[in-house]
């Protein structure tokens, strides 16, 4: 399997899907509904007790999807999701032992910021993709269109608070390469085990325009 860069990860599809699992047995088929519907890279949070099991079930049953991990807190959650098979990690905010952890796994990061100060630490370390984040909360569009002059060279995928509706004006800025959300698997739709309709939100959010 090839690797990816963070940039090829991101530009897979308009949006990647914020996952959490807390029925191991639902990760396989909502991964398949997901992919049905076009989006591919597919962000499995560690927040669940089953999240690392999932990775792996999904890498090994979905290989159309690319499997990364996210909510990714410290050097340990990098190794154990490298090993569960995770393609490219996401984490809150912008942690060197994470960052360095990520280099030795040769896992494609998307590390959270919220200000320009992280913006510049995160480019002085060579990244130039990042997760904008919590996005709605940070300002949202406004703050983006306002990061576009002064930090020229740096993508964001904003996540947080962001939905179908938000979503077009995020992704019409020039600095926007896709969006992060969970709205694409609610949570009341993989609990009833309603693929149809995660595979109908998955279309929808693949047909946005970048
Ligand atoms: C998260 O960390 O949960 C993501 O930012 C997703 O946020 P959302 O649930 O607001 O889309």
């Amino acid at each position: 399997m090839s690797a990816m860069t963070i940039e090829e990860v991101c530009r897979l599809a308009p949006v990647v899907p914020v996952l959490v699992i807390d029925d191991l047995d639902k990760a396989v088929p909502l991964a398949e509904a997901l992919v049905a519907g076009g989006l591919r890279a597919l962000e499995i949070t560690l927040r669940t007790p089953v999240a690392l099991d999932a990775i792996r079930m999904i890498v090994d049953a979905v290989p159309e999807a690319v499997v990364g991990v996210g909510t990714l807190m410290n050097a340990g959650d990098v190794v154990a999701s490298a090993r569960a098979g995770a393609r490219f990690g996401v984490s809150p905010g912008l942690s060197a032992r994470v960052l360095d952890a990520a280099n030795d796994a040769k896992m494609p990061m998307l590390p959270g910021v919220a200000t320009p100060s992280e913006a510049m630490a995160a480019a002085e370390r060579g990244l130039s993709v990042l997760k904008f984040f919590p996005a709605e909360a940070n300002g949202g569009v406004s703050t983006l269109k306002a990061w576009a002059s002064p930090l020229a060279g740096l993508k964001f995928c904003p996540t947080g608070g962001i939905n179908v509706t938000t979503a077009p004006a995020y992704l019409g800025l020039p600095n926007v390469i896709c969006v992060g959300g969970s709205w694409i698997a609610p949570k009341q739709a993989v609990e009833a085990c309603d693929w149809k309709t995660v595979t109908r939100l998955a279309s929808e959010a693949c047909a946005l325009n970048v």
